[in-house]
C-alpha cells in the first residue's frame, strides 16, 4: 500500500521523475516499496535505543558464518584422512584461507558472547511478556541450534584439540541413562570416532543446523514483527502507550554501528591473531589433556563435579529443571510488570545462574593453572600447535611425528638432552630452548655459570627458590641426566 502523500504512486498523477524506470518496473512487479516500507518503518515504543541492537548484531554474524563458511567449505573433505590435510592447505596455503577461517573461528565466539547479551537485554527488559511467548520459544530454539553449531563445527579441523575435546563432549552424552550410549554411537557414526563421525558433524554443520537456523531465524523475525517491539522497561508489553519512532532511521544506524564494530574487532583479531590449527588427532596419544572451547568451560567444570549415582543429577536432571525454568519463562511469568526493580526473583535466578557458569568456567582455567602436571601438558599442547603453524605446508602428513620432524641438533648427545627437556616440560616454565618465561628464569647461558658437576648438584638438589617456584622434582637416569646436561651447556 503506497502512502498518500508520496504523488508518483498515484495513477493520474505524470511519469514520476525521480525515480528511474527500473524502480517503477521493479515495484510493479514485486511491490519493492511496500517492502521497505514494512522493514523499515517498524514504529519503535519510546524511540530508538542501543540496547536493543544485539538482535541485528546476530543476524550480521549468522550472515558472515554463511559467507566464510562456503569458502571453508570449498576446500574442505570431511574424511578421517583428508580433513586436517585441507585444513592446513587453507591455513597455510590459500591466499587469505587464515584470514577467512580466523574470520569463522572468531566469528563463532562472537556469536555465543552476542547471543548472551541478546539474551540478558530480553531477560532484564522483560520483553517476553505480553504475547511473545512463540518469539521467546524460537529464541531458545536459536540458542540450542547455535550451541549446536559450535559443538559440531569444532571437530571439523580434525587436529588433536578437535579430535579430544569431541571425544569427551560425545563420552558425556553416554552419560544419559538407557538411550545414552546409543545417542552416543549415533553421532559417532559408531564406537569411534572417525570419518563417519567427521562425515555426521559435517552434515549437521553444513546443512541440516543451518537450514533449521534459517527456518528459526525467519520465525523469530517475523514473530518479532507481529508481536511489535517491546520498548522500554516502563512500557506496557501489550499496548504501547509511549511515542514511537520508526526503525529508519536512528535505530538502524544504530545497529549498522554496531556491526561496524563487530567487523572491526574480528577482523582485527584474525588478522594479528590467526586462529591456530595443531598437529593432525593422533588418537594414540594417551597423555593429550583434552579441553573444550572456552563457552563450554564451565560445563565442563560442571560434569566433573558429579560423580557415581549421583551423576544423573548433575547431567540430566539439574539441567533439564534450569531449562525447563528457562524455556517456560514467560509461560508462568505472565505479570506485566517488566521493570527488573520490580521482578526480584526472576533477576535473582539469572544472576545467580549467570554467575554460577562464570564461576565455574573461571574455576576450569585457574585450576589448570595451578597444578604443575596439567600446566605443563597444557603449555606442551600449545607448543605442539604452534610448531605445527610454523611448518610450512606439507601434503599428507598423515599423523608423521613432530618429534621426527624438527631437526636434530648435531651431537647426538645433545639432541637426546634436547628431547629429556621437552619430554619433562622443562619448556613449561623456562621457556622453548630455555629462552625464560615470567615463571622461570632462561636456561641460556646456564653452562657459563654452572659447569657440568655443579649443574647435576643443582638439578639433584632443587634450591628454595625452585622449589617456591614449582620446579618438579625429578628423576633422571644416569644417562638422561648427563645428556641433560650436554644439551643445558649447549644454550648459548
Ligand atoms: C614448574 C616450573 C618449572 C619446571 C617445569 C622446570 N623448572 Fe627449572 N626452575 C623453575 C624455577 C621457579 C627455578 C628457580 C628460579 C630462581 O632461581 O629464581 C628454576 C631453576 C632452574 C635452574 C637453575 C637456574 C639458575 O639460573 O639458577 C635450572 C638449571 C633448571 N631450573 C632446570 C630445569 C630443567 C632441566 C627442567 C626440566 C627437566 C626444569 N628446570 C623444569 C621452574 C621450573
Amino acid at each position: 500500500m503506497a502512502t498518500p502523500t508520496a504523488p508518483e504512486t498515484q495513477t493520474n498523477s505524470p511519469k514520476p521523475r525521480e525515480h528511474g524506470r527500473l524502480i517503477e518496473w521493479l515495484d510493479r512487479r514485486t511491490g519493492i516499496r511496500e517492502l521497505l516500507h514494512e522493514a523499515l518503518d517498524e514504529p519503535i515504543p519510546g524511540g530508538a535505543s542501543y540496547a536493543y541492537i544485539f538482535g541485528s548484531g546476530l543476524l550480521f554474524i549468522f550472515i558472515s558464518q554463511v559467507i566464510t563458511g562456503i569458502f571453508l567449505a570449498m576446500y574442505y573433505v570431511p574424511s578421517a584422512d583428508d580433513a586436517h590435510t585441507t585444513v592446513a592447505y587453507i591455513t597455510k596455503s590459500v591466499a587469505t584461507g587464515s584470514f577467512l577461517r580466523s574470520l569463522h573461528v572468531y566469528g563463532a565466539s562472537a556469536m555465543v558472547i552476542v547471543l548472551v547479551l541478546h539474551l540478558t537485554q530480553t531477560f532484564m527488559y522483560g520483553s517476553y511478556k505480553g504475547r511473545r511467548e512463540l518469539l521467546w520459544l524460537s529464541g531458545c530454539v536459536l540458542f540450542a541450534l547455535v550451541l549446536g553449531m559450535a559443538f559440531t563445527g569444532y571437530l571439523l579441523p580434525w587436529d588433536q584439540k578437535a579430535y579430544f575435546a569431541t571425544a569427551v563432549g560425545t563420552n558425556v552424552i553416554s552419560e544419559v541413562p538407557w538411550i545414552g550410549e546409543s545417542l552416543k554411537e549415533l553421532l559417532r557414526g559408531g564406537t569411534q570416532l572417525g570419518t563417519l563421525t567427521i562425515s555426521r558433524f559435517f552434515v549437521l554443520h553444513v546443512f541440516f543446523i543451518p537450514a533449521l537456523i534459517f527456518t528459526f531465524v525467519a520465525i523469530h523475525i517475523f514473530l518479532f514483527r507481529k508481536a511489535g517491539a517491546a520498548g522500554p522497561v516502563d512500557e506496557d508489553p501489550q499496548e504501547p502507550k509511549q511515542k514511537t519512532e520508526f526503525f529508519y532511521p536512528r535505530q538502524l544506524l544504530m545497529d549498522l554501528g554496531f556491526t561496524l564494530v563487530l567487523i572491526t574487532v574480528l577482523g582485527a583479531l584474525a588478522y594479528f591473531f590467526p586462529a591456530p590449527l595443531g598437529p593432525p588427532a593422533n588418537m594414540g596419544n594417551t597423555q593429550y589433556i583434552p579441553r573444550p572451547e572456552w563457552y563450554y568451560r564451565s560445563v565442563f567444570q560442571w560434569l566433573k563435579l558429579w560423580h557415581g549415582s549421583a551423576e544423573i543429577l548433575g547431567i540430566l536432571v539439574i539441567p533439564a529443571i534450569v531449562a525447563l525454568l528457562f524455556v517456560g519463562l514467560p509461560f508462568y511469568d505472565r505479570s506485566r510488570e517488566r521493570r527488573p526493580w520490580r521482578r526480584p526473583a526472576a533477576v535473582w535466578a539469572f544472576g545467580i545462574v549467570f554467575t554460577g557458569l562464570v564461576y565455574l568456567g573461571g574455576l576450569s582455567y585457574y585450576q589448570d593453572d595451578h597444578r604443575p602436571s596439567i600446566r605443563m601438558e597444557l603449555a606442551n599442547e600449545r607448543l605442539e600447535e604452534q610448531q605445527y603453524m610454523r611448518e610450512p605446508f606439507k601434503p599428507a602428513m598423515n599423523g608423521a611425528s613432530l618429534a621426527a620432524s624438527a631437526p636434530a641438533a648435531a651431537n647426538p648427545l645433545v639432541a637426546q638432552g634436547k628431547k629429556v627437556f621437552q619430554s619433562n616440560s622443562c619448556f613449561a616454565c623456562h621457556g622453548e630452548g630455555g629462552v625464560g618465561t615470567s615463571i622461570a628464569p632462561k636456561l641460556i647461558g646456564i653452562g657459563s655459570k654452572f659447569n657440568p658437576t655443579q649443574l647435576q648438584y643443582l638439578l639433584t638438589h632443587p634450591t628454595p627458590k625452585m622449589n617456591a617456584g614449582g620446579m618438579p622434582h625429578f628423576k633422571f637416569t644416569p644417562q638422561q641426566m648427563k645428556a641433560l646436561i650436554s644439551y643445558l651447556d649447549s644454550l648459548k
